[in-house]
């Protein structure tokens, strides 16, 4: 089967297209026949070594976390799946860019909805980035009805998916913020209320909050904005610190300030 993978870390350059032989499902695996893949920030890391050097077989990493497909062989023990169910899937180990991989049952999902066949093309985005949405907004950070949210990063995956998220938990005002003018119109479409540059992130969310700030920071960008997400967190807020997009050495806090 055809696949995409790097014997070397680097810049997309890397990527090549490869010949491998199709995965065989084990016990508690679906083979899924790939319709498409997500792309995401990790393997964007995995690619340029954030996550060590390629030690696939044969020296080979496969990118991928996330496809939507069909399901085309059953491993020893799979139920409630069958051979032709559309499916989405995350793949904890990575693989999704290639023609079939092998998943977990537990991280796959029927396409199959009230209102019909999801589309796969949207659902190959979903599996990766709205459980971790999910999960920074509603477990680590504690969402409540009501509450005002500021996402850094808007725009991107797990940024839009949040934006989405947080609304059908009842926040109350949803900010963003994202890296440079561009982008801003595009972000605004996503649902929140405002969309603003991070620079001078804290003088604009003083200025829309009448001071006040918000209760609920989503911040995968670390470094100096992480200090400027603290300080425009209102009484008994929170900052949920969840990636460092900067790639900044370190960040430390006095306890003073925090
Ligand atoms: N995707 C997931 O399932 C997942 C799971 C766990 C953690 N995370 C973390 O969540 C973060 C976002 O992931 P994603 O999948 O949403 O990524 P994405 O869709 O690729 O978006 C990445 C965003 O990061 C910003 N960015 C890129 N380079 C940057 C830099 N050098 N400094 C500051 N910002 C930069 C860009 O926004 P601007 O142009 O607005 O700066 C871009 O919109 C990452 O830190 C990732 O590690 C993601």
């Amino acid at each position: 089967m055809r696949a995409v993978g790097f014997r070397a870390n680097g810049g997309a350059e890397v990527l090549e297209e490869l010949d491998l032989p199709e995965p065989v499902p084990g016990a508690g695996q679906v083979a899924v026949r790939v319709a498409f893949a997500g792309v995401n920030f990790a393997e964007i890391q995995q690619r340029r070594g954030e996550l060590g050097a390629p030690d696939g077989p044969g020296g080979v990493d496969v990118p991928g976390l996330e496809v939507a497909g069909v399901v085309v062989a059953l491993g020893a023990g799979v139920s409630g799946l069958e051979v032709g169910e559309p499916i989405a899937a995350y793949l904890p180990g990575f693989g999704g860019y290639a023609e079939v991989v092998s998943a977990d049952t537990r991280f796959v999902r029927s396409l199959r909805t009230e209102a019909g066949v999801a589309d796969p093309a949207e659902a190959a985005g979903l599996p990766r980035v709205y459980p971790t949405a999910f999960g920074v907004l509603k477990d680590a950070g504690r969402l409540r009805e009501g509450e005002d949210v500021l996402i850094h990063s808007a725009a991107g995956g797990v940024g839009f998916a949040a934006a989405q998220l947080a609304r059908e938990l009842g926040a109350g005002r949803v900010y963003g913020t994202v890296g440079s003018a561009e982008k801003i119109p595009y972000a605004a479409e996503l649902g929140y209320d405002e969309v603003f540059l991070r620079d001078g992130l804290a003088e604009r969310l003083t200025e829309v909050t009448g001071g006040r700030g918000v209760d609920l920071v989503l911040d995968p960008v670390g470094g100096p904005i992480r200090d400027q997400s603290l300080a425009v967190l209102a009484p008994f807020g929170r900052v949920v610190a969840y990636g460092d997009l900067g790639r900044h050495q370190q960040w430390t806090a006095s306890v003073w300030d925090l």
